[in-house]
């Protein structure tokens, strides 16, 4: 499976970024371990990390066109405004995991609310990087489980 790994605004950050929200690993450390799981799961993770919405929709329309099966996306605050994105994946037949390494229900209340859970085929939050791992893995199984 071709998985895209959709990183939102501000995600390059991670590590500087607000460690008692975000912790401490930066987004390479996150994907080298993506990378490595991808090789003992038997999947290939794609990578891209944008803080520009444009770009994110422009991407997830060309994941629609290059064999792409799935996505798992962490929006960052796009979550909780971007109906272009949310529009972008319903333009695209490609199934999405919504992922947040903080419990964006323990924090402001404009976060509690997300344009892609009702679109997503599941949402994993609030616990670190492994929301990644723990993603990939449900997406694979639905993957596998939507396959003849
Ligand atoms: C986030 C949560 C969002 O509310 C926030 O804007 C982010 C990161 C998370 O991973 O916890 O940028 O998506």
């Amino acid at each position: 499976y071709k998985i895209l790994i959709l990183q939102g605004p501000n995600l390059n950050r991670l590590g500087k970024r607000e460690p008692g929200h975000y912790g401490t690993r930066t987004l390479a450390e996150i994907h080298e371990e993506i990378e490595a799981l991808g090789k003992s799961e038997g999947f290939l993770p794609v990578f891209f990390q944008s803080n520009h919405e444009g770009a994110i929709v422009d991407r997830i329309h060309a994941a629609g066109e290059d064999g792409t099966h799935g996505a798992v996306a962490n929006l960052g605050a796009y979550t909780h405004t971007s109906i272009a994105i949310r529009d972008a994946f319903l333009s695209v037949e490609i199934p999405v995991v919504e992922v947040h390494l903080s419990n964006v229900f323990r924090r402001e209340s404009f976060r509690a609310t997300s344009l892609v859970s009702d679109i997503a085929v599941g949402t994993i939050g609030g616990l670190g990087p492994v929301v990644y791992r723990l993603g990939l893995l449900g997406l694979l199984d639905h993957l596998q489980r939507k396959a003849p």
